[in-house]
């Protein structure tokens, strides 16, 4: 898929240090876009992994100072805002709920009263979380949802809900993606980070591979090339009204079966070994509707979840020395 419309264009992305930010980044090089500021306080990502090349530029700082932020952005006419900086993720929001807060409410609102300003933006693409779907087993983008398992859960919720407010009063082109648990190369493991990372690393070490829950629950891993072509499509869109894209692949796994490939593919002695599910953790079905996502924006995911996961593991083993030597960072 080509996506002319990025060509030269001027990209901001908050979180870009992260996860998803880092193959976000690396995708819109791909794309020729002429500059990428990435703005992100280093708490879960790493700009020592972002790829060395002039376009792009990293500014360390907290989303949140409303002062600080205005003066950086208002350096720049951006054409493009992605933002994924997040406090990451339900279990870190209920030991921190006011770091919740400041990250996913008080930031997501500083950059939005920021850009309401700023008129050459063609969009502001969120990273919304499927937990907002709360335990509404209907995940489709119109279903009636009432999060509130966790302050992560409300937050992300509420934060689209601002991403409505400032299209509909400010004009800002708006829209969200619901991202169903995505997994990919540049996802380290840690206390606070999804399973599959955990358990690669813990695969890799021979060391047990614990679900919480019986195994049985199932989830829609989707692959992160998969979910950043969905945000790319998103962003190239004429949808600017804050309008909500799901994510995810509309196939479910189950966790055991997960474990299994990660052992299979990493050659591993772990025992696979069950706990309680966490108190906060009621879903045990999550599967994406892709429907609307396929019709409105040509979203079509491609990898299943035996190749995800074996490029994932193939990352993760050609890394390992940098891994290992930036383990415990985040803990
Ligand atoms: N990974 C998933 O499965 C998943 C699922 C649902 C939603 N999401 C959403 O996607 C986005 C990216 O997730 P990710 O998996 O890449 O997580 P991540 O933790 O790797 O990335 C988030 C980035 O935001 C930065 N950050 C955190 N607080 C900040 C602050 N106050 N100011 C500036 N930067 C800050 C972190 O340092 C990190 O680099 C997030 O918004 C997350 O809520 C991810």
């Amino acid at each position: 898929m080509s996506f002319e419309s990025l060509k030269n264009a001027r990209v901001l992305v908050t979180g870009g240090a992260g996860f998803i930010g880092n193959n976000l980044v690396r995708k819109l090089l791909q794309c020729e876009v002429s500059q990428i500021v990435v703005l992100d306080n280093q708490s879960s990502g790493m700009a020592v992994f972002l790829p060395n090349d002039v376009r792009i530029t990293f500014v360390g700082m907290d989303i949140d100072r409303y002062d600080k932020l205005n003066f950086v952005i208002n350096q720049h006419e951006f054409d493009y805002v992605f933002h994924l900086a997040a406090h990451f993720a339900n279990q870190n929001s209920v030991d921190h709920p006011f770091s919740d807060i400041q990250t996913n409410i008080v930031g997501t609102v500083s950059l939005l009263e920021i850009l309401k300003f700023h008129k050459s933006l063609k969009k502001f693409v969120y990273a919304s979380s499927s937990c907002v779907y709360g335990t509404t087993e209907n995940m489709n983008e119109e279903a009636y949802i009432y999060p509130s398992e966790t302050p992560y859960s409300i937050n992300k919720y509420t934060a689209e809900l601002y991403t409505q407010y400032y299209a509909h009063l400010f004009h800002v082109p708006t829209l969200s993606i619901r991202i169903f648990n995505t997994y990919g190369p540049y996802e380290l493991a840690g206390k606070y980070r999804n399973v599959i990372p955990n358990f690669i690393e813990k695969a890799i070490n021979g060391e047990e591979l614990s679900i919480t829950g019986t195994g049985k629950e199932t989830r829609d891993f989707t692959y992160v090339e998969d979910l950043i072509e969905l945000m790319l499509l998103g962003a190239c869109s004429d949808h600017h009204e804050g309008e909500i894209f799901n994510g995810g692949t509309g196939a479910k796994t189950e966790i055991l079966k997960m474990a299994e490939i990660i052992k299979a593919h990493t050659e591993s002695v772990s025992q696979i070994t069950f706990k309680p599910a966490r108190n906060w953790d009621k879903v045990k079905d999550r599967m994406s509707d892709t429907s609307k996502s396929a019709k409105a924006l040509g979203y079509a995911p491609k990898t299943s979840i035996e190749e995800g996961l074996q490029k994932t593991i193939k990352w993760y083993k050609e890394n390992y020395d940098k891994v290992k030597s930036l383990k415990n960072y985040f803990e």
